[in-house]
């Protein structure tokens, strides 16, 4: 059986490369947090590569993106000598665990997953792929493979984690203890930015004019951020419900500079949106500066993050390959050679 010796949690989480730049809410929402589970956890982390191109993808593009969206998870403070960071299509065992999770999960259970009733709505069903379809498939066997605790994800993940859940429970059910049951880790406060033109979407890179992109230039970055949409009022207050463009601001604020938004909030008593909306641009482009800065040092030398690249993903193999070789020993598939 496959159970770890060590008793450090492993936490394990992957980010689209879709994108050039992350955006604001990928950082708060996901990477920072991924780099405060480095301590106390066994980290793995990875560019989803493969989830990718379950829509189209330029293959220059990606290539460019795939380096980038690895670049930054190091800028944002991902360490790849504490964590173990690869690019999951180097580690063929997500593809193959994958194919045995399929046959696991009902297709009505795969149906049900709101992620692909979304984004298959705005294509139409025609251009959506199976791909799309099979997508959190892969994400329960990319966190299946290496035994996760813990799943750091944003809110929209949450029923890809459960799906996660069931699905581990009934392989352990049906063919004997295999895999760990994890569970979702979703930090609350950050869980979602929203849209700084429409503050009742989430913040996304397929809203462009409302999203900030951390590689922007500052000019731009700051820009953006005193055009966010904020209400009639003046008064600085944190309700997301009635004020949900300023609260939204206040979560960014507070988030850069370590405070809780009670306290920011208070702290604007007398002052009006202007003075929020400049300090929050300037907490933003006081961490986007030195980020930028040293992406394009890794990018810079491509030798030396191909080879960050090929040490994580010996790492993850390391953990992959006897998790898939004992769920085909369980299946009843017979082992080359008969071992
Ligand atoms: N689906 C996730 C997202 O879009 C990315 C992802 C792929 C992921 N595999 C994962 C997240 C495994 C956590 C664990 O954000």
């Amino acid at each position: 059986m496959i159970t770890r010796m060590s008793g450090t949690p492993r936490v394990l989480s992957g980010i689209q490369p879709t994108a050039g730049s992350f955006q604001l809410g990928n950082y708060l929402g996901a990477v920072r947090n991924w780099v405060s589970l480095q301590e106390g956890n066994d980290a793995f982390y990875m560019v989803v590569d493969l989830h990718a191109i379950t829509v189209e993808q330029d293959p220059a593009e990606l290539r460019t993106n795939i380096a980038l969206a690895y670049a930054q998870i190091i800028a944002a403070g991902v360490d790849p000598s504490v964590s173990t960071l690869f690019v999951q299509s180097h580690v063929p065992e997500h593809t193959q665990l994958g194919w045995v999770m399929q046959c696991q999960t009902g297709f009505g259970e795969a149906s049900r997953m709101t992620q692909f009733k979304d984004k298959s709505a705005r294509g139409g069903s025609d251009h959506a792929s199976v791909g799309l379809f099979t997508y959190p498939i892969l994400q329960v066997a990319d966190i299946l493979v290496y035994q996760a605790d813990g799943v750091p994800v944003g809110e929209d993940q949450r029923q890809h984690v459960e799906l996660t859940r069931d699905l581990a429970q009934r392989f352990n059910t049906r063919y004997g203890q295999t895999f760990t049951v994890p569970k979702p880790l979703i930090v609350k406060e950050t869980a979602k930015i929203f849209d700084l033109q429409d503050p009742s979407s989430k913040m996304s890179k397929s809203l462009p004019n409302g999203a900030v992109f951390l590689l922007d230039d500052p000019q731009v970055i700051t820009k953006r951020i005193k055009s966010a949409v904020t209400d009639s009022e003046s008064e600085v207050r944190f309700d997301p419900a009635a004020k949900p463009g300023v609260s939204n601001l206040l979560t960014i604020l507070a988030t850069f500079t370590d405070r809780d938004v009670e306290t920011v909030a208070a702290s604007y008593h007398g002052l009006g949106y202007g003075a929020l909306k400049a300090d929050t641009a300037e907490a933003v482009v006081a961490f986007a500066a030195p980020y930028a800065a040293r992406v394009r040092e890794l990018t810079g030398d491509p030798a030396e993050l191909h080879r960050l690249m090929a040490t994580g993903a010996a790492k993850a193999r390391a953990v992959a390959a006897p998790t898939l070789a004992t769920v085909y020993d369980r299946l009843g598939f017979v082992a080359v050679g008969g071992e």
